[in-house]
């Protein structure tokens, strides 16, 4: 039998684990984790989630180690009334919400690092975000023991390098990633949407029409990334607002920059409009490249 569907909050390490162990007994754990300040990209993992489970966690933790001295972890917002009123509505069983003392007491010196899938994108222009990340999501996973886990593609390089940990250090569980979840005129939803004016909103448009004319270029035979970055740059840079930290093309196995276009990349962006940095990406696969004679 299936434990009744209240939603619990749980806010202690041990309690998480004890609990995650009687779940076990009965059924299969999908798990979630996030920052809160929830939105429907967030939503719709927890959906993904529970298809693929029978009780679903969401962990809300503002992971200090993931963000830079300079970065807003003070600003990030957080609204945890109106993301357990969302994730109640959802049927979700269980909010872990540890505060950062519970994750990082007096002491804590161990750290996981993914090598060589951090070299580029924002693992370059962020030093040790993904260590914060990777080292907040195994304890997660050792918390919450799901069977699985749920990330989006909105975060395509966090999700390859969880995947990659999750091999490496022989996690048990399976990871799902699902795609971006985006506004009509193509904003991926993100938390630091919250950060823009109404004029920046309006501008960030061009984030997604960017990573689109990437796309017809590539389809139509494009096959040099300068190119391609540069007529994106010039479309980005249309935008007053807009103060561009990268655009990339990588390989979509290991995220490294490509010579040349050719199979499957990953277009990716970083662009700040006032104090929001944003990120979206988009998969391309390129034409198979002119037959036999060419
Ligand atoms: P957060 O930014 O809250 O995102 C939580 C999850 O939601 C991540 O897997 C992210 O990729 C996904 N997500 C965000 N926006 C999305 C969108 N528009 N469409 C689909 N999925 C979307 O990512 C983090 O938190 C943290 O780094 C975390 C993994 C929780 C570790 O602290």
């Amino acid at each position: 039998m299936k434990e009744n569907n209240r939603l619990r909050i749980i806010r202690g390490v041990r309690q998480m684990q004890a609990l995650a162990d009687r779940l076990r007994t009965q059924g299969r754990i999908g798990f979630v984790p996030t920052m809160g300040a929830l939105h429907e990209g967030h939503l719709e993992l927890v959906r993904v989630a529970r298809k693929n489970a029978d009780f679903t966690v969401v962990s809300i933790f503002v992971n200090p180690i993931q963000f830079g001295p300079k970065e807003d972890y003070r600003q990030y917002p957080r609204d945890f009334t109106r993301d357990r009123r969302l994730l109640a509505g959802l049927g979700v069983d269980v909010i872990f919400y540890p505060d950062v003392k519970a994750m990082y007491p007096e002491g804590f010196a161990t750290y996981v690092e993914v090598e060589r899938l951090t070299r580029y994108l924002c693992g370059r222009s962020r030093p040790g975000h993904f260590r914060g990340v990777t080292t907040v999501v195994a304890k997660l996973f050792n918390i919450v023991k799901p069977h699985v886990a749920v990330f989006g593609q909105k975060d395509a390089q966090q999700a390859l390098v969880i995947r990659r940990m999750v091999r490496d250090l022989n996690f048990d569980l399976k990871i799902i990633v699902v795609p971006t979840v985006r506004e009509p005129d193509g904003l991926a939803l993100s938390s630091r949407n919250a950060y823009l004016t109404p004029e920046q909103r309006r501008q960030a448009t061009v984030l997604y029409q960017a990573l689109r004319l990437g796309e017809r270029l590539i389809k139509s035979g494009e096959t040099d990334p300068v190119r391609v970055k540069q007529v994106l740059r010039r479309l980005i840079r249309t935008q007053p607002e807009a103060r561009i930290d990268y655009v990339e093309i990588v390989d979509t196995a290991w995220l490294e920059p490509v010579p040349r276009i050719q199979g499957e990349v990953l277009i990716a962006l970083a662009v700040y409009f006032g104090r929001a940095r944003l990120i979206d990406n988009l998969i391309v696969r390129a034409p198979q490249s002119g037959g036999k004679n060419s």
